[in-house]
């Protein structure tokens, strides 16, 4: 008797040990087994819905599109009546799918102020297409085949503070465009940029150049190892001291790292530039300049584990250079609701490309900026190598799916297509009570400058005053860069206690559009760094 319950006693400790260390490295959860494509580019939508797309020239997906959807297809395309985009609903998990009429293969895409996805280029009959999905029940994507001026494959997208789309590059393209077309002269027109020739190499380890807007509204432009800082309205390089990113690393694709904009501090600006926040950018992972065709030849490269920052607005730029604890190629960087950074996805080995990646990764890593803290996470069972994306949702999960290094669908390789999601619960999950934000009380359309007070529950008595507000921009996400991620944290007056739970956070909304474009956001109030939900508002 007292050894069977010895055996139940310390079965429950190991489980409690077990829960007790997931907790606080993270958890993972299957969402769908299969949406019926596989997840290469992904976008949240203000909905609480999230916009899925593949490529439509590589095969029979595993969702039918309906019959009167079917005859649509362009006819130089072979007859396909599988889907290759789907809507899948965060809040009832169901999945819709959707008619994308020409190839998406490799794009960019960008949420518009209003809310609607405009998506850019692609291969073949959908290089020059500007497609948009406006949230709506049963909205589907409208095409405008000729919305570009030229074909942008492997192009970056960045929102610009007038609201409208900078689409930065693609393959053989050392140029730029404005998306969406207006009546304006400007709009029809290429610009140049020489820089995005100047940095290509033999294998054009440039492509998806990292774009990331600085708080003085100029074009942070980062492609192979070099920087600029560019004025795409005078068409003009306005900093090119930047020093080339040590580690004789490729950074961009097929050399695929990653890179965010750390979160944007609105209560102290001390820039040495102006009045304007500090802008730092941060970039881990990548390979070396030859991983590619050292892979195609049978030979996988270790991926780099260095990381640098670089304050892009310091009088004297340097990259202050970091070491993450796992080597990555292909890896996603995500901004959390805390504004630490989650690693996730990629390859220890090889490069980007069919075929040509390693070693999954399978530990995600938080990085906390404050700190330079590397940690690793509990590892996930699937492989998401090449062709897989990550996002934030607004419960403060990280949604991840895709990973296709084949030519076609198909099951049984190395590295199956995937179609399956899954969702990842970081730490702060488990970390106790998360506040919780009045919402009958929140106002949702906010403006520049605008003191904007937010109440919010709280469980916990302690540390009232460790209270923060973020604002997250939903990224676009597709070869481990997710464009127009962005986070601000908010200038907080003062926190006021009405009762014992219940607090109110007097705050300031972003100053200008350089610093938050216009646009949808998620909200959230941070509490000893755990995260209420995210609230959508919106700001114009
Ligand atoms: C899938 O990959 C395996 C292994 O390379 C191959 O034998 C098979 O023919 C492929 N199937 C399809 C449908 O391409
Ligand atoms: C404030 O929250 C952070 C987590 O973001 C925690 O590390 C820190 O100890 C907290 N400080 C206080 C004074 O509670």
């Amino acid at each position: 008797m007292e050894a069977k319950y010895a055996i139940v006693f310390s079965a429950l400790i190991f489980s409690l040990f077990i829960i007790g260390e997931t907790a606080t490295t993270g958890s993972w959860k299957l969402l769908k087994k299969s949406i019926g494509i596989s997840a290469m580019h992904t976008q949240l939508l203000p909905n609480d819905r999230v916009i899925m797309f593949d490529r439509t020239d590589f095969g029979q997906s595993k969702i039918l599109l309906p019959e009167e959807s079917c005859t649509d297809i362009s006819p130089d395309d072979k007859i396909d009546c599988s889907a290759h985009s789907v809507e899948l609903n965060l809040l009832d998990r169901k999945v819709r799918p959707l008619t994308v009429f020409t190839d998406t293969w490799c794009s960019s895409g960008s949420l518009a102020p209003d809310g609607m996805l405009l998506q850019s280029g692609g291969s073949g009959t959908g290089q020059r297409a500007v497609r948009t999905f406006r949230p709506c029940a049963n909205c589907d994507w409208t095409e405008d085949q000729k919305g570009l001026v030229v074909p942008r494959w492997y192009a970056s997208n960045q929102i610009l503070p007038n609201g409208k789309v900078i689409v930065v590059g693609g393959r053989g393209q050392f140029n730029y465009e404005f998306i969406p077309k207006s009546s304006l002269p400007s709009d029809f027109k290429v610009f140049a940029l020489p820089f995005l020739r100047e940095t290509r190499d033999a294998v054009e380890n440039n492509l998806y150049p990292f774009t990331h807007l600085s708080t003085d509204g100029n074009l942070f432009i980062f492609a192979n190892t070099k920087s600029i800082l560019f004025d795409y309205i005078n068409n003009r390089v306005v900093r090119n001291d930047y020093p080339v990113m040590p580690g004789g690393v490729s950074r961009n694709y097929p050399s695929t790292g990653s890179s965010v904009l750390l979160p944007l501090k609105l209560g102290s600006i001390n820039s040495t530039i102006g009045a304007v926040p500090d802008a730092e950018v941060f970039i881990c992972g990548g390979a070396t300049p030859n991983s590619y065709i050292s892979a195609i030849k049978g030979t996988f490269l270790p991926a780099a584990k260095s990381c640098g920052r670089l304050m892009i607005t310091a009088k004297e730029p340097k990259w202050v250079m970091e070491e993450m604890p796992i080597e990555r190629v292909m890896g996603d960087m995500l901004l959390l609701p805390t504004g630490d950074v989650l690693l996730i996805n990629g390859a220890k080995k090889g490069a980007a490309g069919w075929y040509l990646g390693r070693e999954p990764v399978l530990n995600p890593v938080l990085y906390k900026p404050e700190s330079s803290n590397f940690e690793l996470m509990q590892p996930s069972k699937t492989p998401r190598m090449y062709h897989s994306t990550a996002i934030l949702i607004a419960d403060g999960r990280v949604l991840v799916g895709g990973s296709n290094p084949n030519s076609n669908y198909n099951f049984t390789e190395m590295f199956p297509t995937e179609l399956s999601v899954e969702v990842f619960s970081p730490p702060y999950l488990s970390s106790g009570p998360r506040p919780k934000i009045n919402l009958a009380k929140l106002k949702t359309e906010i403006s520049y400058k605008e003191p904007i007070s937010i109440g919010f529950v709280s469980k916990k008595k302690e540390g009232i005053e460790n209270v923060s507000v973020t604002m997250v921009a939903p990224s676009f996400n597709t070869h481990s860069f997710s464009m127009n991620q962005r986070m601000m944290v908010l200038k907080i007056n003062q926190v006021r206690q009405v009762t014992r739970n219940y607090h109110v956070i007097d705050c300031f909304a972003p100053e200008t559009p350089n610093i938050a474009p216009p646009g949808h956001y998620l909200l959230f109030v941070v509490q000893n760094g755990i995260p209420s939900r995210g609230s959508w508002m919106h700001i114009s």
